[in-house]
């Protein structure tokens, strides 16, 4: 309240200062208005929780917003944040794309521009309702009609647009997964990709899109929507052609909602170069890249070493850097028990960890006195190492 009062008559001030008369503001209906929009009307609505809020901001100009003390962010849109709230506030707008050479508040923005007009360009109708400060609903384009339908649906050709929208159709389809696609916006998304909108897709936001999805319910349907509309072969054709990786990823969300060991199984099928690769492609961080790799790599290890000799074992948490790299290790045992079916691995895995601490606790004090040292001092190192994990087979 004290925030639209105040805006109220810095606003005021503004125009009067113009020569605008306050009786003429009022015809044209252009002091501010402040609207909870997006993500967090639909959430609340589907009585989840409400992670971020979004407000758009109808009525007023960007220069009114710093003297606010409203602080620009972005680079695309005109976009503040909150002095306090520190939340985002966006002017409406009806033009999403910007030129080429775009800086700071180079933009053209307009105060005559309405709610409605702003949520017309907006992704999917569940996405473009808003809740005024009284808390009545401004649902112009059907979203709840659409929320009871369980349908997601594009709000206008305006869709088009944004590229990326393809991208978070498919990941609303795996948050929201009993929600079906609208046959209007499968065409209207078959009609992007064939235009080729989706090789203009900047890898990075790819990747966003991507993890978003895996921590969502079904992650699996982020690519069976891509696939519909055609969009898979073109971002994932390794997904594509092998259907098992969707398989692996089915059984890890089942299990685990951590998007490291879904992303892990998702990509096991693949050899480790192309994991490497497809990780290079999309700038995959080193935390999700290395242990897909890794436990990719030594999963045909894994299974063939053999439990009851101790040089196998060593050489198997070698392989694993399972000294220094204890958490990632602890993560690939996670991804092998949901691929291993065998009955025995609860028994394999508590021995694997034994023997890390086994090994870890061998002293290397008497063979620093003997002097040994490079290729001497490891030799003898193994020797010992594999003496204590003998004594640990047997105990
Ligand atoms: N939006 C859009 N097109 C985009 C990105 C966003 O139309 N490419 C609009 C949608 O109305 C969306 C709102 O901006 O609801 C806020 O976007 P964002 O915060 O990125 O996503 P949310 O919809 O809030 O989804 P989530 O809660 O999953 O982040």
């Amino acid at each position: 309240m004290y925030d639209t009062i105040v805006s109220f008559l810095v606003y005021i001030n503004d125009c009067l200062k113009k020569g605008t008369c306050v009786s003429c503001l009022i015809k044209l209906r252009v002091i501010m208005q402040i609207y909870l929009v997006g993500g967090a009307v639909r959430d609340e609505l589907l009585h989840r929780p409400i992670k971020e809020r979004d407000w758009v901001v109808v009525g007023t100009t960007p220069e009114h917003m710093l003297r606010l003390g409203f602080k620009p962010v972005g680079k695309d849109f005109p976009v503040f944040l909150h002095p306090n709230t520190h939340e985002e506030y966006a002017l409406a707008r009806t033009e999403r794309k910007v030129g080429k050479g775009y800086k700071g508040f180079t933009f053209h923005t307009d105060p005559k521009v309405t709610l409605k007009d702003d949520l017309m360009r907006r992704d999917l109708t569940i996405n473009a309702m808003a809740k005024d400060d009284q808390g009545h609903l401004i649902d112009p384009y059907g979203g709840q009609k659409d929320l009871s339908a369980k349908l997601l649906r594009h709000v206008s050709d305006a869709f088009q647009e944004d590229p990326v929208r393809i991208l978070r159709t498919a990941r609303f389809a795996s948050k929201l997964p009993n929600f079906t696609l609208h046959p209007y916006t499968v065409q209207l998304m078959r009609a992007m990709v064939k235009s080729g909108e989706v090789n203009a897709l900047v890898k990075e936001r790819v990747w966003q899109e991507w993890v978003r999805a895996l921590a969502e319910k079904k992650p699996q349907r982020f690519f069976e929507v891509l696939r519909q509309v055609h969009a898979l072969d073109i971002l994932f054709p390794a997904i594509q052609r092998c259907p098992q990786m969707l398989t692996r990823l089915t059984q890890a969300s089942r299990v685990t909602d951590s998007t490291r060991l879904r992303f892990a199984a998702l990509l096991s099928p693949l050899a480790s170069k192309e994991i490497v690769n497809l990780c290079r492609c999309y700038r995959v961080p080193n935390c999700y890249a290395d242990l897909a790799e890794l436990s990719s790599r030594e999963y045909q290890h894994y299974l063939d070493f053999n439990i009851h000799r101790a040089k196998d074992i060593l050489c198997f948490l070698t392989a694993m850097d399972a000294l220094r790299r204890a958490d990632r290790f602890k993560d690939a045992l996670d991804l092998y028990r949901i691929l291993d079916e065998r009955s025995n691995v609860d028994k394999t895995h508590s021995l694997l960890f034994q023997a890390v601490l086994t090994i870890k606790s061998v002293n290397t004090d008497a063979l620093v006195s003997q002097g040994l040292r490079g290729l001497d001092f490891a030799q003898a190192l193994e020797r010992k190492r594999i003496a204590a994990i003998e004594l640990l087979l047997k105990a």
